[in-house]
């Protein structure tokens, strides 16, 4: 049995965080970010709208697109870094608010792969025997940003995005996922504290270790190599070309390494799907917003050859090829 994506959705909060806005909150200007990130905006969860509020509205969405019921959905994945708790599974309160009564549910953490790793896992399940999948991919970026730090403040935003995952018996087709892993970098993006390593105290609030930490420059460097050689092993792995390709829809962390990676297959720019302006970076849920608006827009059809390509904390890296 063959897995596709038989629907996408998206949600992102009402509220917008402009570059201007910053520039009255840290040393920073719109100019600099504009520059170094392409970020014009992002958005940001109300108070009290947490994760899996997010999720819901997402997932209800890619559920509609897909024309299946909540009920009939066999598993439920959401891919999180900043989930509503450290437990339950955020999965669990997206199934009971969507009445997914026959679902199992779980967590997926893998940072801003984590929606291609959920991805994989639901094409691997379904190639098993399940027959309907919603992977989500939910951040509140937010919630985890020191406010203070003008050297990550600017780049994170807000968001979900959700597909539904169905056995195909057609040309549609999730092709292959590929996914990588160099823990020996884990230090380049991380939330020092708040886990079992470090649990949450007065001390870890002091020093504002709650919050995520990143070496920006180094994490570019590794980004643009490692997009460049699993996009590359991807389509060597099917038998194609970078001419082959439709559409690319990368994770949206910043428009120079995406104008590099670009450089360096070829690819050109219409055939890349951009919206980090106006989202910044989402995490998990960047790939899966971009992939619904390009549906959306009409820029994905019926028989269209995508590619995602994911990057982000671990370090993880990751792609997923599908014919739509
Ligand atoms: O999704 C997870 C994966 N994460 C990423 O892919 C992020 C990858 N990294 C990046 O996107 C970029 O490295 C950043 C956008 C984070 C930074 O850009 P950069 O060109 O690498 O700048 P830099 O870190 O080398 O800093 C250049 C200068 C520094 O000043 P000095 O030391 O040269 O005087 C920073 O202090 O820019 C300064 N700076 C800022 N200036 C104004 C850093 N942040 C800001 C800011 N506004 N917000």
């Amino acid at each position: 049995m063959k897995a596709c994506i038989a629907g996408t959705g998206s949600y992102a909060p009402t509220r917008v965080l402009t570059n201007a806005d910053l520039e009255r909150m840290v040393a920073t200007s719109d100019e600099w970010i504009q520059e170094r990130t392409g970020i014009r905006e992002r958005r940001i969860a109300a108070t009290g709208e947490a994760c899996s509020d997010l999720a819901v509205q997402a997932g209800k969405r890619a559920l509609a697109a897909a024309s299946v019921a909540a009920s009939d959905l066999d598993m439920i994945l959401v891919a999180t870094c900043t989930g509503d708790y450290p437990l339950p599974a955020t999965a669990c309160l997206v199934q009971h608010q969507l009445g997914a009564t026959h679902a199992a549910a779980c967590d997926l953490s893998a940072a801003c792969c984590g929606f291609v790793y959920a991805l994989s896992v639901a094409d691997a399940y379904i190639k098993s025997g399940m027959r309907h999948v919603l992977v989500i991919g939910s951040e509140v970026m937010s919630a985890i940003t020191d406010w203070t730090d003008r050297n990550t403040c600017v780049l994170f935003g807000d968001g979900a995005g959700a597909v539904v995952v169905s056995a195909s018996d057609g040309a549609q087709e999730i092709l292959s996922t590929h996914l990588r892993s160099d823990g020996t970098l884990c230090e380049l993006i991380m939330v020092p504290g708040g886990g079992s390593r470090m649990p949450p105290s007065e001390h870890v609030i002091a020093e504002r270790r709650q919050y995520i930490k990143m070496k920006g420059n180094e994490t570019f460097k590794v980004a643009v190599r490692s997009l460049e050689e699993i996009a590359r092993s991807t389509l060597a792995a099917n038998d194609l070309r970078v001419e082959d390709l439709d559409l690319y829809v990368p994770h949206q962390a910043n428009i120079r390494i995406l104008k590099a990676v670009m450089d360096r297959l070829g690819l050109p720019i219409d055939k890349v799907m951009l919206n980090v302006d106006r989202y910044g970076n989402t995490s998990a849920a960047s790939i899966p917003i971009a992939l619904d608006e390009a549906v959306r827009e009409g820029r994905i059809k019926k028989g269209s050859l995508v590619m995602l390509g994911a990057f982000g904390a671990g370090l993880t890296w990751a792609s997923a090829l599908i014919r739509w």
